[in-house]
């Protein structure tokens, strides 16, 4: 879809909210409160996803960056309008979920294209690509207002889901890193190394646990561990971002704003795990 056809994406803020205004309120207070909050988290990272992938294109592709540019925009306008409301529903919601698409199906175009070496010049990892897409449909899902599952299952899928994703972040950033930067790649490499073993043991918890079983303390164990390396996952994300900022490392990272990024990403997940072990997920 060329990028024109976004066109109608950029809606004027404050015409969309007053036309919901009215609506909102004959609507009862209910768990509007935690889907808003999801919808301002994700909103902002894919804001954040469509800049990174405008930094990864090449420059003879004025048509995908444009559209990059575009999206970046439509996010930008569509978590200000966030900021002002106290509920989502109507048309800011239906609005959000018609982007949220059309940002899915950009991305999944210019993996077609990086799978067929179709994009030369570009600085995209197709596992980014595939990873950031896995995010916006994860996003899209919750906006549908999933019934709530089974506790167990749920905190499972949970852990399939965000393991995989810190394992990913880790490994583009060991790539994106100077050679030279033994000590960080070293580091980073322990850290694949951990999240990888953790996510193959999430996969076959989740495969286990989809036999019901009355009890499963193991999870509990495991979510500990789980907690615990991702605490310190999370602290070395923002010390890279630190030491991005003051330029203090040497790296391909095309702007700090992704170590910043993914440590949102990994403070989310602590977030969701506090709600099922409450203590030690939300004590920082
Ligand atoms: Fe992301
Ligand atoms: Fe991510």
């Amino acid at each position: 879809m060329p990028y024109q056809e976004h066109e109608d994406l950029l809606f004027d803020e404050q015409e969309l909210l007053e036309e919901d205004r009215e609506l909102l309120e004959s609507i009862p207070p209910d768990l509007d409160e935690s889907l808003l909050q999801e919808a301002r988290f994700w909103t902002r990272i894919m804001k954040e996803h469509a800049l990174f992938i405008l930094l990864g294109l090449p420059a003879d592709r004025p048509d995908l960056r444009e559209e990059a540019t575009r999206f970046n925009e439509v996010f930008a306008r569509l978590e200000r309008a966030l900021e002002r409301i106290d509920r989502l529903n109507g048309k800011l919601l239906r609005h959000l979920e018609r982007s949220l698409v059309a940002l899915i199906n950009f991305k999944e175009r210019l993996l077609r294209l990086l799978l067929a070496c179709n994009l030369p010049g570009n600085a995209l990892f197709p596992l980014l690509v595939d990873h950031i897409t896995r995010e916006a449909k994860r996003f899209l899902h919750l906006l549908s207002r999933p019934e709530p599952e089974n506790r167990l299952q749920a905190l499972l899928q949970e852990h399939a889901f965000w393991l995989r994703v810190m394992k990913e972040h880790v490994e583009f950033v060991r790539h994106l890193l100077d050679p030279s930067e033994r000590t960080l790649i070293r580091q980073a490499e322990e850290f694949i190394f951990t999240f990888s073993r953790l996510l193959e043991t999430a996969n076959e918890l989740e495969s286990m646990g989809s036999a019901n079983p009355r009890s499963f303390n193991t999870v509990r164990r495991f979510t500990e561990e789980v907690i615990q390396r991702t605490k310190e996952l999370r602290d070395f994300k923002a010390a890279a971002y630190e030491l991005l900022l003051t330029c203090q490392v040497l790296s391909i990272i095309p702007s700090p704003l992704l170590a910043d990024h993914i440590r949102r990403e990994a403070d989310k997940f602590l977030s969701e795990l506090s709600l099922f072990v409450p203590t030690e997920a939300g004590t920082k």
